[in-house]
């Protein structure tokens, strides 16, 4: 099923960014924006794709109130062949629907999701940017408006999608980033709303984020919100280590975010003969494995934050430094193919990468 989008063109088309050097992350918006709205009684309206502007809400929206929302992230890539390419699109509109379930918000047709995402992409093609290393993110949100202050599920709806032309997430680029584990703020716990991508687990984030920012650290490591043992995810991207050879990642316990690019990471691994422990994992292992040597690498995965090598881990004040702080060799094998793969530079024989339109 797809919707019948009615698409209005801006009548005023922004410049294109010139310098694709310092496009950095999620601060250029494209020129439209794709919205609809949905009603209990009749379901999803109005798909439309209009000029990118503000979107005039209720006060009492509940969106405001109750933290009624949940979004997505996904990219699209000028790729070599000359079409612009998504990466594993069907994944993130699954996945919008598994939040929208958790938050009891309106679902949508998978068929219908992944077309709007399309439909808007082309449009906004020559927004994609050429350089090495960048691509247009893509966020779709959800989000409930009632005009209702009572604590319920939500009757009213809104699902948008925006567009960024963007470069790499964090300022050290593909350089190790410098990580601290968080002892006492948690981000999620099981049964909670981990597992969903919700705007909810971010503000919850930001206290611990902005206390490791202030000591130069990137982003936090979260520990389990039980136990404050074992090793669950970093801010905005699951997280692996190399140790001894074998790939350790946080099992899926219902607390991360089930990322595409750790699914994406672990068949690839696999595929080269790696063994893969999606296992619980504590931090005095770790510690343990960096003391005595075994730990060899770590590394973050993530769409906007695609293969990002960990130079530095940080707990309790005891810094440790990993792979002498330089990209460790399956940090940059794996970066290397999944780009590859994104960029249509390697062949993807995972039938990944989808093309959206010519360029
Ligand atoms: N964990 C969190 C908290 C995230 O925000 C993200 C980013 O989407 C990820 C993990 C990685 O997920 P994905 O690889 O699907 O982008
Ligand atoms: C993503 O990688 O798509 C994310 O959502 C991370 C983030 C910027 C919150």
């Amino acid at each position: 099923m797809k919707f019948d989008i009615k698409i209005t063109k801006t009548q005023t088309p922004k410049a294109k960014p010139q310098d694709e050097t310092s496009l950095g992350f999620g601060k250029i918006f494209t020129d439209h924006m794709f919205l609809m709205e949905y009603d209990k009684k009749n379901g999803w309206q109005n798909p439309r794709i209009v000029p990118l502007g503000p979107i005039p809400t209720h006060p009492a929206s509940t969106v405001f109130h109750y933290g009624a929302e949940i979004f997505e992230g996904l990219k699209a890539y000028r790729a070599v062949d000359g079409n612009i390419r998504l990466f594993r699109p069907q994944e993130n509109v699954k996945r919008l629907n598994q939040s929208a379930e958790r938050l009891c918000l309106p679902q949508i047709d998978e068929e219908a999701g992944l077309d709007i995402i399309e439909k808007l992409v082309e449009l906004e093609k020559d927004w994609v940017p050429h350089n090495d290393g960048t691509s247009l993110y893509i966020r779709p949100f959800v989000y409930g408006n009632d005009e209702f202050l009572g604590v319920h599920a939500v009757d009213h709806a809104v699902f948008a999608v925006i567009c960024s032309p963007v470069g790499a997430y964090y300022k050290e680029g593909l350089k190790p980033v410098k990580i601290m584990i968080e002892s006492d703020d948690v981000r999620a716990v099981r049964g909670g709303t981990g597992y969903a991508k919700c705007g909810g687990n971010y503000a919850a984030s930001l206290r611990a984020g902005e206390r490791a920012e202030q000591k130069g650290f990137s982003q936090v490591l979260w520990l389990d919100g039980v136990e404050r043992k074992y090793i669950e995810e970093v801010g905005a991207m699951n997280v692996m280590f190399k140790i001894n050879g074998k790939i350790v990642t946080p099992a899926l316990t219902g607390s991360i975010l089930p990322g595409i690019t750790r699914k994406s990471a672990i068949e690839l691994l696999k595929d080269w003969g790696y063994e893969v422990e999606e296992r619980l994992i504590s931090v005095d292992e770790l510690f343990e494995a960096a003391a005595n040597g075994s730990l060899e690498e770590a590394w973050g995965t993530g769409t906007a934050a695609v293969i990002s090598p960990i130079g530095q881990l940080s707990y309790q004040g005891k810094d440790y430094t990993l792979c002498g702080g330089q990209i460790g060799e399956l940090s940059q094998k794996l970066y290397d193919q999944l780009t590859g793969i994104q960029w249509g530079k390697v062949e993807d024989k995972k039938g990944w990468s989808v093309k959206v339109c010519n360029a």
